[in-house]
This record gives structure tokens, C-alpha cells and sequence, in this order.
């Protein structure tokens, strides 16, 4: 890799989305870039190789594309965490309060494996609602959370509150 990359960098900073005042993270710029998204998954590999996961359960939409490689090149399954209404099995499912409104998701109750431990995965943490919500509908199906990961954290909206005591990790902060 090359010593003057910058993960900061590919990541593009949207002034006034989706509304006045808010600086919005946007993560395209590290999927249209080989060497940042290559870096992502390389460091996301490194972190967890020597952990005990089960699993990884992502969150729909953008927690997917990161959490895709991922788990294939951890070799352990990738539970889908959607939207309402996306998933055609028998659900577990959880409403949350977003950053910008309110939202539902759901896991398949088949999916969810009684004793597992699993790794909670989104492209960005800002609230930690979502998280929050991943790890209700997981525990719902009697799982436990390894810990919490995103690409890109913002500690200042106070997710570690909201998450609590559980681990959470991140590429990249910003204040
Ligand atoms: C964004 C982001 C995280 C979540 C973070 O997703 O991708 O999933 O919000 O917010 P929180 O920590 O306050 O819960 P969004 O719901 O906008 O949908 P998308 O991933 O489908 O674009
Ligand atoms: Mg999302």
C-alpha cells in the first residue's frame, strides 16, 4: 500500500446533507476507489482474524457492501439485517429511532442461531440506533453481540452511550 494513503481522504464530506447544518459522510467516494476499499477490508480482517465470531450481521443497505467481503474472506456467515417488509421468512424485528426519523428492521428468525456470537456490522455509526436495534432483533433470537463496527464513527452524536458497555470499533472518527 502506498505510505501517503489516506483513508480521510476518500471519504467525501457533503456540507448541509440532508439538511441545513449537517456534514454528511459519504462513503461512495471509498467504493469508487480500489486501493481505500481494498484497505478497509484488509484492516477489518486484521482486527477480527484471532477473534471467536461466529457471524457477522449486517445492516441494509450500505453495511452490506462492507460486510460482503468481509465475511467471505473470514469464511464465517453473513446474516442481512433489512428494512421492513424485505425479508420473506419468519422475522425478528425492532423500531428505531434514526438520526433523521424513524425506521424497522428485521433478521430471519432461521439465520439467528441460539448461542452465537455475533459480529454487528454498518457502514457508519452516528446515533447508534441502528446498532441498537441490530442487536435487539439478534438477542431476540437469543444471540449475543461480539461487538459493534463501522467504517466511519462520529463519537460527538454519542453512540457509546447508547451501546453501551459492548466494543465498539471504527476505521475512522470524526469530531
Ligand atoms: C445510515 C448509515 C447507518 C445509519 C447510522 O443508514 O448507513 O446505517 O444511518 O445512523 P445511526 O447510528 O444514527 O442509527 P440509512 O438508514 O441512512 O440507510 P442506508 O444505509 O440504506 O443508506
Ligand atoms: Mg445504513
Amino acid at each position: 500500500m502506498n505510505s501517503t494513503f489516506s483513508l480521510d481522504d476518500a471519504i467525501r464530506k457533503i456540507p448541509d446533507f440532508p439538511k441545513p447544518g449537517i456534514l454528511f459522510y459519504d462513503i461512495t467516494g471509498i467504493l469508487v476507489n480500489p486501493e481505500a476499499f481494498r484497505f478497509c477490508i484488509d484492516r477489518m480482517v486484521e482486527i477480527y482474524k484471532d477473534r471467536k465470531i461466529d457471524a457477522i450481521a449486517a445492516i441494509e443497505s450500505r453495511g452490506f457492501i462492507f460486510a460482503a467481503p468481509f465475511a467471505e474472506r473470514m469464511g464465517i456467515p453473513l446474516i442481512l439485517i433489512r428494512k421492513k417488509g424485505k425479508l420473506p421468512g419468519k422475522t425478528w424485528a425492532c423500531k428505531y429511532a434514526l438520526e433523521y426519523g424513524t425506521a424497522e428492521i428485521e433478521v430471519h428468525q432461521t439465520d439467528v442461531k441460539s448461542g452465537e456470537r455475533i459480529l454487528v456490522m454498518d457502514d457508519l455509526i452516528a446515533t447508534g440506533g441502528t446498532l441498537n436495534a441490530a442487536k435487539n432483533v439478534l438477542e431476540q433470537g437469543g444471540a449475543e453481540v461480539a461487538g459493534f463496527f463501522g467504517v466511519v464513527g462520529l463519537p460527538f452524536l454519542n453512540y457509546q452511550k447508547v451501546l453501551g458497555d459492548a466494543e465498539v470499533t471504527t476505521l475512522i472518527e470524526y469530531q
